[in-house]
């Protein structure tokens, strides 16, 4: 949990009067971290993780893993070092296990925790209570595992160990890479093969990392199969900077005029940048550059920009499904309208995302007609006002940005859980001269 005294409950912005520059190093990627501590302690070995997440989300997953009885120590801050137990090492836990405001936690847990010889009960704080868990319970219960869930489908979810998991053919109906991933994972404890078919291609980390562990996977784009009863044995992992993190001060930098920004070491997986595609095609002046021996981390090269309202194309809403907050206030001071259209899966993030936005928009004079799977948002000017996050991280973030270019100064209220995925990020925003004020 954050620490109450030193979280700020809400900001307070100011129009920038000045340009924002210099250069930012992002945290470290939240999916990546989440997978390399929850896989390393599933692998023979010992791991060591750089450039992890020091956040209240990947932290609960290290402190499940370690209430299973694996030993994980922090040698620095931002690294981990992993003892694995082997796929059938864990230990049952006699308290619940609390994945916090972390949907990744739970519904990954859900599929490693279905293998398992004991009984656990997972749990979340109350935005996590509320979201779908009948999309990973559903197909887990298809591979033989015993999963209650509340009655309206939600968490506490509540396993008990059956004799075998079998593997599956699963065709999802959601695109989503936690679903994908809890099925993977229970697919290394089943007997045969777990085969994953999706609509659409989503982030493709746990394939990636369960293969340089050795597991026995095949994958391309939409399309996953892995054999059960293959060892995972240890391996790190350095952990790129997280593009969702980046996004806000990338879009901060389009706005606030003559701004000039480099974000540095970001990790440009193809699933998790369609922002940058659409942010282009509004007119935003982006450079991508290659550092050298990164892998698929870059620099982030970012001008002013005017922007333009487009339609976005449904076919990158998957590759772009945690940047829409931001998306939506890049929207709002842009020229014309901008169309949302196939995300009704922004209905049941961390909150209501599609709602939250409008509201918070509306509230400084934007008009947004919302539909059930997006929203039309007509650019215009940001006035003062009082936001609202409704809890939500990456809602809290993009106000505080909108903040920057409104036209007079903006209340962001309860701002405590941008700790969940990126503490700091008000200094960080000040480093590069912003003027967001904690209360
Ligand atoms: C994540 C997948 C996405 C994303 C979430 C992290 C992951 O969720 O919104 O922030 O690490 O697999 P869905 O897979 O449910 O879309």
């Amino acid at each position: 949990m954050a620490d109450p005294a030193s979280t700020p409950r809400a900001w307070h912005t100011q129009p920038n009067t000045r340009p924002l520059s210099g250069a930012l190093r992002i945290p470290g990627d939240k999916s990546v971290s989440h997978r390399a501590v929850m896989f390393a302690a599933l692998a023979h070995g010992t791991s060591h993780v750089k450039g992890f997440l020091e956040a209240e989300d990947t932290r609960a997953t290290a402190r499940v893993m370690q209430q299973l009885g694996v030993d994980i120590s922090t040698p620095a801050y931002g690294e981990r070092v992993i003892h694995g137990v082997g796929l059938n090492g864990l230990h049952a836990s006699e308290l619940p296990l609390d994945c916090g405001n972390s949907g990744t936690a739970m519904r990954l847990l859900s599929g490693v925790l279905s293998g398992q010889a004991f009984a656990s009960t997972l749990i979340g704080d109350d935005s996590l209570s509320t979201r779908p868990m009948q999309r990973v319970a559903q197909p887990l219960r298809e591979m033989g595992a015993d999963i209650q869930l509340s009655a309206t489908g939600t968490s506490p979810i509540q396993i008990r160990p059956v004799q075998q998991l079998r593997g599956i053919r699963y065709e999802a109906q959601v695109a989503s890479a936690q679903v994908k991933s809890a099925l993977l994972l229970a697919g290394l404890y089943a007997e045969g093969e777990t085969e994953v078919i999706e609509v659409a291609p989503t982030r493709d980390y746990t394939e990636t990392m369960l293969a340089a562990m050795g597991a026995e996977i095949a994958f391309k784009p939409g399309y996953a199969r892995i054999r059960g009863g293959v060892p995972l044995k240890a391996t790190n992992v350095d952990v790129p900077g997280d593009f969702s993190s980046a996004a806000f001060s990338l879009v901060a930098a389009l706005l606030v005029p003559g701004s000039h920004v480099r974000l540095q070491a970001v990790g440009m997986h193809p699933r998790r940048t369609g922002l940058l595609d659409v942010l282009r095609m509004m007119g935003a002046k982006i450079e991508v550059v290659p550092v050298s021996g990164g892998g698929e981390c870059c620099d982030i090269e970012i001008h002013a920009s005017p922007l333009h309202g487009i339609d976005v194309p449904e076919v990158h809403v998957p590759d772009m499904i945690d940047e829409f907050p931001i998306l939506f206030v890049a929207a709002a001071c842009a020229k014309g309208i901008t169309r949302v259209r196939g995300a009704a899966e922004l209905r049941v993030k961390e909150s209501d995302r599609i709602a939250k936005m409008a509201e918070g928009l509306r509230t400084l004079g934007i008009r947004v007609d919302e539909t059930a799977d997006g929203a039309d948002i007509h650019g215009g000017t940001l006035h003062a006002g009082v936001v609202h996050s409704g809890g939500d991280h990456r809602i809290a973030m993009a106000f505080a940005i909108a903040g920057l270019v409104a036209s007079a100064p903006l209340k962001i209220c309860d701002v405590a859980n941008v700790e969940t995925s990126y503490p700091g990020f008000a200094s960080a925003m000040a480093s590069l001269g912003a003027d967001i004020a904690s209360a």
